[in-house]
């Protein structure tokens, strides 16, 4: 979920970090709406929770049985996140200059995480997906958003990078679950569900 209040340029580490440390609580702790509607199905494996901040979505995929690396590049986020441990393993890292390991994880959930076009990191996590696993990407609807947005994928820019190996389940524009957080104005998100099936 997005935080609120805030804008939105384009972010480094200490943004991030500045952003967690400017509030005891950013993100509301819930697990986001996309996450919920489009794994609950899902037969739990390994899971890489991608930009976890707060931990809301890497808790609920272990409650519901996934093995969950949860990933962010900020400590301060991952401090809180790590408060009620769940048997999640917490890693801090950043992702543009961190390898993942290849066909690793059957869930691979990337939500509202500023997925750039010239990092090479959409293509890392891609290929992070085990064959018979998701690829899961939530974003805000660029039309919810400014300019300075245009250096993030979206979820067709994200299809474009997949090979015959993937099955595209779900490449969508749909209302939040959630109210738009306050000082926002996300009222859609884009949806991109990707199955790889080799
Ligand atoms: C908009 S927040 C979304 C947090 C969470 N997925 C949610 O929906 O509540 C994006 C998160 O990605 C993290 N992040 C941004 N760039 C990163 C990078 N290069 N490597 C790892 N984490 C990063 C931020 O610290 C932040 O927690």
């Amino acid at each position: 979920m997005a935080p609120s209040g805030k804008s939105e340029a384009p972010h480094d580490a200490q943004f991030w970090e500045d952003l967690y440390r400017s509030r005891e609580q950013v993100f509301s702790g819930e697990p986001n709406g996309v996450l919920v509607t489009e794994a609950e199905g899902l037969p739990p494996g390994q899971a890489l929770d991608v930009g976890c901040g707060e931990g809301g979505d890497a808790r609920w995929l272990a409650a519901r049985g996934w093995q969950v690396t949860a990933l962010d590049i900020s400590r301060t986020a991952l401090q809180r996140a790590a408060a009620a441990n769940a048997g999640i393993a917490w890693v801090c890292s950043d992702l543009a200059a961190s390898p993942v390991p290849a066909r690793a994880f059957d869930l691979v959930n990337v939500q509202y995480f500023p997925l750039r076009h010239d990092d090479g990191v959409p293509r890392k996590l891609l290929d992070a997906v085990a064959p018979g696993g998701t690829f899961l990407f939530g974003s805000h609807d660029p039309h919810d958003l400014g300019p300075e947005h245009s250096g993030y994928c979206q979820p067709d820019d994200i299809v474009r990078l997949l090979g015959e190996e993937w099955t595209v389940l779900v490449n969508e524009t749909r209302p939040r679950v959630s109210p738009a957080p306050p000082g926002t104005g996300h009222t859609r998100d884009t949806v991109l569900r990707a199955l790889r099936t080799s």
